[in-house]
């Protein structure tokens, strides 16, 4: 870096001295068509139950989806992610890949409600499994490679449904490339996958499993999410889901993985999404409650920093009130 001069010459708050000189100067912007929404579906008719740990957050039933999702296009948002909480689970996650399952029927009524929002889904068994496992369990184990048809079939379905992307979120090896060569199979070939390529196992989903009612019911996710202690390794699973045709990657958590947020898109410059997970949101939400934080200020310089770090797309619980602080 080549600072023209020391002080007395350089003063860094000649830049700082005014908010329209602040405004100009500034590296790094928030706005609204970043953001995705996570919405979290289950069957009914006027459901809206809120979450505990996730104020703000509800389990919807797609007629109710319909309409958050309409509030949130209209304040400009341009896409959700949507979660399914299936009636059912079993030892094969059927209600994933059903063709009349919960995510399949919310999504066909999202597209032709409002074909131009964007719906991601989430590809996960977890909430369809009875163990709550993200793959199909055999003497305590969870298996890889007979999980892989699973999830592309549930991909395919979503697909089907009118998805306009798919997001695949269970950490097996090899998802991506049999989710892209069966929906490339059934034309599927222009429908974009977003892979959580590096998902760690982390403390911070405590809420979502409450959102999803998708807690293991043995053991922990840690033999196929990511161990909080690596980052090599980060970048060798994005190397992975790109080469197995990942067309943008995705870092969860996001706040306390901002240093692989940033390598990863250093280091390989795809579309880049950050993931502000549940017990991000809970934090600022629980401190913000008790008069400890300000709410507003502090979610938004969470996500500055993402976008500081490197991340193009952010998926935030608080999407629709960080659309409406922009606006404002
Ligand atoms: C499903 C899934 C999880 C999250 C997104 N997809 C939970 C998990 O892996 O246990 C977490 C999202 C959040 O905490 O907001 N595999």
């Amino acid at each position: 870096m080549n600072l023209h001069a020391a002080f007395p010459n350089y003063r860094p708050r000649r830049l700082r001295a005014s908010p329209v000189l602040r405004k100009l100067v500034c590296e790094t912007r928030l706005s609204v068509e970043q953001l995705v929404l996570p919405l979290f579906v289950r069957a009914g008719k006027k459901l809206r139950k809120e979450i505990g740990a996730m104020p703000g957050v509800f389990q919807l039933s797609p007629d109710e989806i319909v309409r958050e999702a309409t509030a949130a296009h209209k304040l400009g948002v341009p896409a959700i992610l949507l979660f399914g909480i299936p009636d059912k689970k079993d030892a094969k996650a059927s209600g994933a890949m059903a063709k009349n399952g919960i995510v399949q029927q919310t999504v066909r009524l999202l597209k032709k409600e409002l074909p131009s929002l964007l719906v991601v889904t989430d590809v996960c068994l977890c909430e369809y499994m009875e163990h709550g496992h993200c793959g199909i369990v055999s003497g305590g184990k969870i298996l890889n490679d007979p999980t892989l048809k699973l999830l592309a079939q549930t991909a395919l379905s979503h697909a089907e449904a009118g998805a306009d992307i798919v997001a695949p979120s269970d950490m097996m090896d090899g998802r991506v490339r049999a989710i892209r060569e069966l929906l490339d199979e059934n034309n599927f070939s222009d429908t974009p996958i977003i892979s959580y390529a590096a998902k760690y196992a982390s403390a911070f989903y405590g809420p979502f499993r409450e959102a999803a009612e998708s807690a293991p019911q043995f053991g922990d996710r840690r033999s196929y999410q990511m161990d909080a202690a690596n980052g090599n390794e980060a970048l060798r699973e994005v190397a992975l889901d790109i080469a197995e045709g990942a067309d943008m990657v995705m870092v969860k958590p996001a706040l306390a993985y901002l240093d692989i947020i940033h390598r990863v898109k250093k280091e390989f410059g795809l579309p880049t999404a950050a993931y502000a997970v549940s017990g991000e949101h809970a934090m600022i939400k629980a401190a913000a409650k008790n008069g400890w934080i300000d709410e507003r200020a502090a979610m938004m310089e969470s996500l500055l920093a993402m976008r500081r770090a490197g991340a193009d797309i952010l998926i935030t619980y608080a999407a629709m009130d960080v659309a409406k602080w922009l606006k404002s």
